[in-house]
């Protein structure tokens, strides 16, 4: 089963990227500020989103993926302001939860809204054993995302030449963390 559409949050709706959000996801993959710490380049161009939306293959391949997140105030159809979700790892064989918003947004507690749903259901609807995340040692604002999710500093690694910190999240953990609210 493909999950197309992600958990309800209080505030955001998490659905599959369409090719109509292609404008969008250029916003937010080509902003220097929100690309900056993602060891990713910079997207350059409405057609090179619009096909990286038409060619995504995760639903199909692993039944989930990285979730358009869309202000639910004003409704599933508008532009997504960012992306949150899993994601299955093929060379390391584990899935990583990720998130990204529009510089706009941050600082409202959106990304550790959204982060917590995803981590939640990789546990009681996809029935993961261990969920990670790997972040840049200069990615502050990630690193306390991470911190407030209660995932642990698990290892360094260099990935790509650039060493990153690799942070990881178990079920029994993660139940501990729910039970403190
Ligand atoms: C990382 C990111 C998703 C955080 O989104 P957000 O919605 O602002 O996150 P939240 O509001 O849930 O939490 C951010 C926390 O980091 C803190 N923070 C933000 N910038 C910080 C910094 N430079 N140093 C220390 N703490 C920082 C905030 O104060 C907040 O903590 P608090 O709730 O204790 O006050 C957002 O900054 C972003 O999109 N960055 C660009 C993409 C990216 O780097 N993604 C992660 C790749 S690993």
């Amino acid at each position: 089963m493909a999950h197309r559409r992600g958990p309800s949050t209080e505030r955001i709706i998490l659905r599959a990227f369409e090719a109509s959000d292609a404008e969008a996801l250029f916003r937010l993959n080509s902003h220097p500020d929100v690309m900056r710490f993602t060891g990713e380049p910079p997207m350059t161009s409405v057609d090179a989103a619009r096909e990286g939306i038409e060619r995504y293959p995760d639903w199909e391949r692993y039944g989930y993926g990285r979730w358009a997140c869309v202000l639910r105030s004003e409704g599933e159809d508008a532009a997504p302001i960012g992306f949150c979700g899993l994601k299955f790892l093929e060379d390391h064989d584990e899935v990583d939860v990720g998130y990204r918003f529009l510089p706009q947004y941050w600082g409202r507690g959106l990304a550790t809204e959204v982060a917590t749903a995803s981590i939640e259901f990789g546990f009681s609807t996809l029935g993961l054993t261990e969920i990670v995340a790997y972040v840049l040692p200069d990615n502050q604002g990630s690193i306390r995302v991470l911190s407030k999710l209660a995932m642990t500093r698990h290892s360094d690694v260099v990935e790509d030449g650039m060493a990153v910190q690799r942070w990881t999240v178990g079920p029994q953990a993660w139940a501990v963390r729910r039970s403190q609210g």
